[in-house]
């Protein structure tokens, strides 16, 4: 999948790199980093990006390979109360109808924001849509598919692959490739699949686990013989700058706020290191951890670093009060106006140039053996 982002119109000569960044590179192998030069700083007046970017699913799609999605399942029949939305601090969150409560916002608002970082995973992954060898997948779980978009693309470019999302929201679309069905579920319940899969993808669902160690071990024992399961995940947590600009910043206080508010509510923010160790723990074989480093906001000088900034930096800006608003009041009991003013002004500081953050992401594959020579899915995707 190639994205839409807009062009940054700057001279690209400017952005040239002027010395290497050596330290940067003994971090992350070069092959998997895609920032590794943030020291040609240039500041700009405007941010340069507009929400043109964003992916757009319409439901008026008359492709005849488009079905329409919402599965009746095995682990869940859809009722009525999973619309039975919750509405919190001006947002809408999930129906408590399985029971958990969820501390992220499922409205509108936040569907755009997810398909816009779709944009950002497009550029970490190179235009792949996963790293784990599963080109001839056949059964395909993305766990926590949020608007779905990942569960779509990945059933359009493998069209022999059968791929279900799940999600305690019922905010897929209505029409989608044929080989891709949503269902309405909990994955920290029992998993009561009649088939294994082939690969089980999860993204961007740190704050949503309780527990990963019985997470990982469902879907080892849902894979088939060599099958592989995929973690890709920010690790907020872990934020830095190489120049002190992040240190003492309004950004690493309120991400310190949500780490701590993650550990109160059983939710850890801070567990993303932790994935390849859970995924061994869990019985997983060629356990391979992949670190790349993302740069919030557009400060970076290089062009490449520039544009994946600017998303990174409009997905902080909207998730800011996304993910802070109900920890905040809830967990760390704050009133509304407290926990909204600090979620604005670090909002505002996302898009600050002076502040030179960067988070890590990491995308950890790993293999349930020993299938692997008469595996069909071990091909890269
Ligand atoms: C931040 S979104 C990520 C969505 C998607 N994976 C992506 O990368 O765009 C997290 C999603 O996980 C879902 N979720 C959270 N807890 C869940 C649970 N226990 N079972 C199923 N889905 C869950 C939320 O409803 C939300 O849509």
């Amino acid at each position: 999948m190639s994205s839409d982002f807009p062009k940054v119109t700057e001279d690209q000569s400017e952005f040239e790199p002027k010395e290497s960044k050596d330290k940067q590179r003994e971090e992350v192998p070069e092959e998997e980093s895609i920032v590794n030069d943030y020291d040609n700083y240039e500041y700009e007046d405007e941010y340069p990006v507009d929400r043109a970017g964003v992916v757009e699913i319409g439901n008026e799609d008359s492709d005849s390979q488009y079905e329409t999605s919402l599965a009746e399942t095995d682990t869940t029949s859809l009722t009525s109360s999973v619309f039975n939305y919750v509405f919190e601090n001006g947002r809408r969150y999930a129906s408590r109808s399985f029971g958990t409560e969820s501390f992220f916002p499922n409205d509108e608002e936040e569907q755009k924001r997810l398909d816009l970082q779709q944009n950002m995973f497009d550029y970490v992954l190179n235009g792949e849509i996963c790293l784990a060898p599963v080109r001839n997948a056949r059964r395909v779980l993305d766990l926590g598919t949020g608007t779905g978009l990942w569960a779509i693309l990945f059933a359009d470019e493998h069209p022999k692959a059968k791929v279900i999302g799940t999600d305690l929201s019922p905010i897929q679309p209505d029409w989608v490739p044929a080989n891709c069905k949503f269902e309405i579920d909990d994955f920290e319940k029992e998993w009561v699949y009649k088939e294994k899969f082939d690969y089980i993808h999860a993204r961007y669902l740190i704050g949503a686990v309780k527990d990963w160690n019985a997470l990982l071990k469902k879907a080892y024992e849902n894979l088939e013989e060599g099958g592989y399961i995929e973690l890709m995940e920010f690790d907020a947590a872990g934020s830095y700058s190489s120049d002190d600009t992040y240190e003492g910043s309004v950004s690493e206080s309120y991400i310190s706020k949500l780490t701590e508010a993650g550990r109160r509510s059983g939710n850890r923010l801070d567990v993303v290191p932790e994935f390849a160790k859970y995924c061994e723990r869990a019985g997983f074989e060629d356990v391979i951890e992949r670190k790349f480093t993302i740069p919030v906001g557009t400060w970076p000088k290089l062009p490449e670093y520039k544009k994946i900034g600017a998303i990174a930096g409009l997905v902080a800006h909207d998730g800011a009060e996304a993910y802070g608003i109900a920890l905040f009041t809830k967990v760390l009991g704050m009133s509304e106006k407290e926990a909204s003013e600090i979620c604005k002004t670090a909002a505002r500081e996302f898009l600050d140039k002076k502040v030179h953050h960067c988070y890590p992401v990491y995308v950890v594959t790993a293999r349930k053996g020993p299938a692997r020579a008469e595996s069909s899915s071990a091909q890269r995707c």
